[in-house]
């Protein structure tokens, strides 16, 4: 991932914790960041359910500008509200990268312990955009924008993370068979842009055969790129494929601007009990390590979550074993 507005191992990180397990994941988080050789400051910013019973807005323009000023942002979770907070904050920081990493850990109920890919997925456009829907006479039309700028962009961020991240192939996911205009044009400027990154390996596969694919040789994918509803239909799929919502990140990336939350919700059932897993969100946090440029600490807190979930013995209840929140990472600080 690209570094921005770098000073020196002294960062000014943006927190949302949010509503429900997402101020319990986050506090957990914040504690493991605090023993890692970085200087942190901390701006926390409001945002969620309890925020809009509060002052009226679930995200307050205060909370944006909190984001704004930020090298980057680590958000928890919202409840009912996280449509109108976390596609908010998206939009208004152009963060046109969603990646989603797929990946296996042990002691989790995983399809396969070889699984490691990341999805790459356009975040701005595609069939996925509210504002282009409308009720008309025969019913409802929703309007799939593809430009070239956006696609070129998310497909050379792919290509771009696979260089950077010693990968060497990237697939393109698309339906151009049928969608043979928008899609056509996907998969053409696919392989436009991959021109430029020779020693990269490219593929394309339609989105059906993907989603077979990704059941029957998910060690076989590296990264994928691929449009907005495609993107977060598959990155769901991926979930899946390796194991529960307790353990998957991901990054929301713009030019301005970077936000790294975990894929869960608030979870209103566990909520208040000190139960939740905060793997998520600490891999949020690995993810925001590496794009700050700092990945010696994001090497280091990886491998102490790796260890912890080899090791088996300090699990939450999700991965089967009955720590609190605050032991896991007590546990993770003791692996630093
Ligand atoms: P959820 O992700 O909150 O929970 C789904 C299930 O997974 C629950 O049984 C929960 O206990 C479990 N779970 C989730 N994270 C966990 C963790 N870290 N440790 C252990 N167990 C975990 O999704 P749900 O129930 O569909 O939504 C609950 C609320 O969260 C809703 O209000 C929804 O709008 C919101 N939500 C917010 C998101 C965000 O802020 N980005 C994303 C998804 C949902
Ligand atoms: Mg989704």
């Amino acid at each position: 991932m690209s570094t921005s507005k770098t000073k020196e191992n002294k960062y000014n990180i943006a927190v949302i914790p949010g509503d429900g397990i997402g101020s319990e994941v986050m506090e957990a988080t914040i504690s493991v960041l605090n023993n890692l050789d970085i200087d942190f400051d901390y701006t926390y910013g409001e945002a969620g359910d309890a925020c809009l019973e509060k002052t009226g807005t679930a995200l307050p323009q205060e909370t944006i500008e909190i984001v704004r000023n930020a090298d980057a942002c680590l958000f928890g979770a919202a409840g009912e509200t996280a449509a109108d907070v976390i596609v908010k904050l998206r939009q208004e920081m152009k963060m046109f990268a969603n990646l989603r990493p797929v990946k296996a850990y042990p002691n989790t109920n995983s399809l396969s312990d070889n699984i490691d890919f990341m999805i790459v997925r356009e975040n701005t456009e595609g069939l996925y955009i509210a504002d282009k829907e409308e009720l008309t006479d025969e019913g409802a039309v929703a309007k799939r924008v593809i430009t070239r700028e956006a696609e070129e962009r998310i497909i050379d961020y792919a290509f771009q993370y696979a260089k950077d991240n010693g990968k060497s192939k990237v697939t393109g996911v698309h339906k151009a068979n049928v969608l043979k205009k928008s899609d056509g044009l996907f998969k053409e400027i696919f392989y436009e842009v991959g021109e430029q990154y020779p020693d990269i390996e490219k593929e394309d596969f339609y989105v059906d055969a993907t989603a077979m694919y990704l059941i029957t040789q998910p060690e076989s994918f590296e990264v994928i790129v691929t449009t907005n509803l495609f993107g977060d239909i598959l990155s769901d799929e991926g979930a899946g494929l390796v194991g529960g919502l307790g353990l998957i990140p991901s990054a929301n990336i713009g030019n301005d601007g970077a936000l790294f939350e975990p894929v869960h919700g608030s979870a209103p059932d566990i909520a208040g009990k000190g139960i939740a897993n905060p793997i998520a969100m600490m891999l949020s946090a690995v993810m925001m390590l590496r794009y700050l440029g700092e990945n010696e600490s994001a090497d280091r807190l990886d491998n102490a979550i790796l260890t912890l979930l080899s090791e088996g013995k300090v699990l939450t209840g999700d991965l089967g074993g009955n720590a609190t929140t605050k032991e896991v990472a007590d546990e993770i600080i003791k692996l630093l």
